[in-house]
């Protein structure tokens, strides 16, 4: 393989001068600048980069660890991280905790030890082993999606974090459901622990509070944040003596299941049963009917966490802060309005 010394000799200059050239540390003349390019071009050279990190001490990488890759609203997350570190000169070392808090401490010590420069994390439902490791070996870190710590009342944060709005979104759906003229809507909620499921618990609550409805414990179910939960929790509330005649799902994995078991009940979507859905996804709107959701932005928490990371990288120093992202509400049928309803009023709960 080419090495830079190599390059310096075919264009007859310093490695200093290749070096130069490649980094953009110094003006070099035109001519000299194409001849070693040239000669990186003849030899088929490629920069050394571990070389470079052991004089410069700097990875330019980043760790990203986020559970449930697959499921497309870690994806599109991830799309948008990758996009932005790309733009920064950063490349990214990607593990997945599996939302297990040894795994989680387990993969955050891996990339550390690869030296990234700093990490974006989804912190699964425990992260005090995760905290203890970030704090201990003062790894500059960017939460994402989950928040963790004292609520944002109680002061700055442990770490930078952001997410979408949870809260006032949920609370939207069901003001919807409930000016449809439901009395009994149930929530399908997410795992425990994860700040995204509190907060779309509490927006519940308000939903319904704003709408002179009880709140009803036994309506609200856990489908611990994946389908098969989901499917199992709420075939749990299909089965009781009054059930909901419209139904929440808190994110897109557990409107899936919540499909499955409406299916298994032989019930329909939104003639025996309303449904909306925390969540928008590429297929929503193929569903029979199309999806009533909410969509987060994925893509730009990503691109901001990146963006937080390397403002904490120049500035260590700098006061923590939570970033909320907002929501769009996406109206369609599957809450029991007709088509004709549902377009022009995209953006607004009603
Ligand atoms: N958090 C927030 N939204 C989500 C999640 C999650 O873990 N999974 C799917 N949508």
């Amino acid at each position: 393989m080419a090495t830079m010394a190599d390059v310096a000799r075919s264009a007859g200059v310093s490695i200093a001068t290749v070096s130069h050239v490649l980094n953009g540390t110094r003006p070099v003349l035109p001519h000299t600048r194409q001849a070693v390019l040239d000669a990186v071009e003849d030899l088929g050279y490629t920069p050394n980069t571990l070389a470079r990190s052991l004089v410069t001490a700097r990875t330019r990488s980043i760790g990203l660890a986020v559970s449930a890759i697959s499921n497309p609203y870690f994806t599109e997350i991830l799309q948008g991280v990758e996009a932005a570190a790309l733009e920064e000169g950063y490349s990214l070392l990607i593990a997945d905790p599996h939302d297990d808090p040894e795994h989680e401490r387990k993969v955050v010590q891996l990339l550390h030890e690869r030296r990234v420069e700093g990490m974006i994390v989804a912190p699964s439902p425990e992260p005090a082993g995760l905290l203890a490791y970030l704090r201990r070996h003062q790894v500059p870190a960017v939460f994402l999606d989950r928040l963790v710590g004292p609520p944002a009342e109680d002061g700055p944060p442990l770490f930078d974090q952001v997410c979408a709005e949870s809260t006032e979104p949920t609370a939207g759906l069901v003001t919807h459901l409930a000016s449809l003229g439901h009395r009994r809507i149930g929530l399908v909620a997410g795992l425990p622990g994860l700040s995204t499921t509190a907060e779309r618990i509490t927006g519940y609550r308000h939903g319904l509070a704003a709408s002179g409805l009880p709140f009803d414990g036994r309506i609200l179910v856990h489908g611990d944040s994946e389908a098969a939960g989901a499917e199992r929790a709420t075939a749990e509330l299909l089965n009781l003596g009054s059930r909901p005649t419209a139904l929440i799902t808190a994110n897109n994995a557990m409107t899936i299941g919540a499909l499955r078991a409406l299916r298994a009940h032989g019930l329909s979507v939104p003639g025996d049963i309303a449904l909306c859905c925390f969540d928008d996804f590429a297929w929503a709107d193929l569903f029979s009917p199309r999806l009533t959701a909410v969509s987060q932005p994925s893509r730009d928490i990503g691109a901001r966490a990146v963006r937080m990371l390397l403002d904490r990288l120049a500035d260590p120093d700098r006061p923590t802060r939570t970033e909320r992202l907002p929501c769009a509400f996406v109206h369609r049928t599957s809450c029991g309005c007709p088509e004709d309803a549902t377009a022009p009023k995209k953006g607004t709960p009603s």
